[in-house]
């Protein structure tokens, strides 16, 4: 039992406003500044969603070409980072190399006290350019390989597969991916977000605002997710386990991964498309393996409907779509923070345009006031 007054978890609080995207619970749907998501990852690219989301409306030609020659430009990284990287244990999670990392950018940003929209502006598109090139060395590296230079003739989705494999995959494969990006850019106050602009709301700098986010994002209740459902499709094994599994692991108090959430009640609205995409992707697949996981996906879906009435979220097709394209699963979660970084960003920006400081109350449960004892 909570106090009155008090909402735990802020469930149901509304803190402030934004023009970013916005969930329309009665009808499940989410736009981004006002374009339903799932039109948008099915006819536009992860690119011009995420000048969408910084700048308001999606770009013109001119404006794409621009974008899309200057986020080629920033990939690299120096070597300086290049060793930073190689020097972290690679036991380490995949997250806290990326968190590290984007902590170094800002540590290296001579423009890091600088927090004026065209600064910040500046340093959420060289964020999205790099982010992808510290993902695929850090993968390369835990493989014994060496790093692969981004190439700036593809695309940012084609050259995240060539930085990462040394090729570029079919192009429904590539699709899928960006489909996986433009749902998973931006999401209202989820708690990275939030814990971003909290960060914001002190005046501190935006690489703090993102590598504190990362943080939030780890988690398993959050993009952590996408990670657990693939181990624990893994830990069921058997497409013929799936039912007996579920009801074990409910029976333990279990929370099973990829299912619930704090908004949608109903089902999630990018379930679907990315659902789709997964369809296409196993069926591209034709292999055994790829059919009898997507059995196992399908069947532990059917049986968690018929019990808990809790539907799937986004993490449960797209953890098994990144599986299917190759990624180790320790970095789903980074390729959940190269989209969310979008997100984020717009909403530092948002946040210091017209920023209060977040600063809630709680309600006190400790012991009554008493005086401090003589020291003994
Ligand atoms: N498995 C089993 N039971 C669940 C689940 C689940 N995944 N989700 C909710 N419930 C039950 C929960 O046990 C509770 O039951 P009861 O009332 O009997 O105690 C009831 O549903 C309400 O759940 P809650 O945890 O109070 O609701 P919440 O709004 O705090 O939870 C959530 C939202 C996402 C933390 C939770 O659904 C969860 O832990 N899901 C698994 C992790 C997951 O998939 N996270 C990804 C979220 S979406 C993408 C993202 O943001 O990254």
């Amino acid at each position: 039992t909570t106090a009155p007054g008090v909402h735990r978890g802020l469930a149901g609080v509304v803190v402030d406003t934004t023009g970013i995207s916005t969930v329309i619970q009665e009808t499940n749907s989410l736009t981004y500044r006002g374009y339903p998501v799932q039109d948008l990852a099915a006819r536009r690219s992860f690119e011009e969603v995420a000048h969408l989301l910084w700048h308001g409306e999606l770009p013109d030609e001119g404006q794409l070409r621009d974008f899309r020659a200057r986020e080629r430009a920033l990939r690299p990284l120096d070597r300086t980072t290049l060793e930073l990287l190689t020097r972290l244990p690679d036991t380490c999670h995949p997250m806290d190399v990326l968190r590290t990392a984007v902590s170094f950018f800002g540590a290296e940003d001579p423009a890091e006290d600088d927090g004026s929209p065209a600064a910040n502006r500046a340093k959420s598109l060289t964020l999205l350019a790099r982010l992808p090139t510290v993902v695929a060395a850090d993968q390369r590296r835990r493989h014994g390989l060496a790093p692969i230079p981004p190439d700036p003739s593809l695309g940012y989705a084609e050259n995240f597969f060539h930085m990462c494999f040394g090729g570029v995959p079919a192009p429904e494969v590539v699709r899928c991916f960006e489909i996986s990006l433009v749902l998973y850019a931006e999401h209202s106050f989820n708690a990275s977000t939030f814990t971003a602009r909290v960060v914001t709301s002190t005046l501190s700098d935006l690489h703090s605002a993102v590598t504190a986010a990362i943080g939030a994002l780890k988690g398993p209740l959050h993009g952590g997710a996408n990670e657990a459902v693939m181990r624990m499709l893994l830990e069921i094994g058997d497409p013929r386990r799936a039912e007996e599994w579920l009801e074990e692991a409910l029976a333990a108090q279990r929370k099973i991964m990829g299912f619930g959430h704090r908004v949608y009640k109903h089902g999630d609205s990018r379930v679907p498309i990315m659902q789709e995409a997964l369809d296409r992707l196993v069926a591209r697949a034709a292999d055994p393996e790829a059919t009898r996981l997507a059995t196992l996906h399908a069947a532990l879906r059917d049986a968690m409907a018929g019990r808990k009435g809790i539907h799937p979220n986004l993490d449960y097709p797209a953890g098994l779509a990144y599986h299917l394209m190759g990624f180790d699963t320790p970095v789903f979660t980074p390729l959940f923070v190269m989209s969310r970084v979008t997100g984020w960003t717009a909403h530092i920006t948002e946040q210091l345009a017209h920023n209060a400081l977040i600063r809630p109350l709680a309600s006190y449960d400790g012991p009554d006031q008493r005086a401090v004892p003589d020291a003994a």
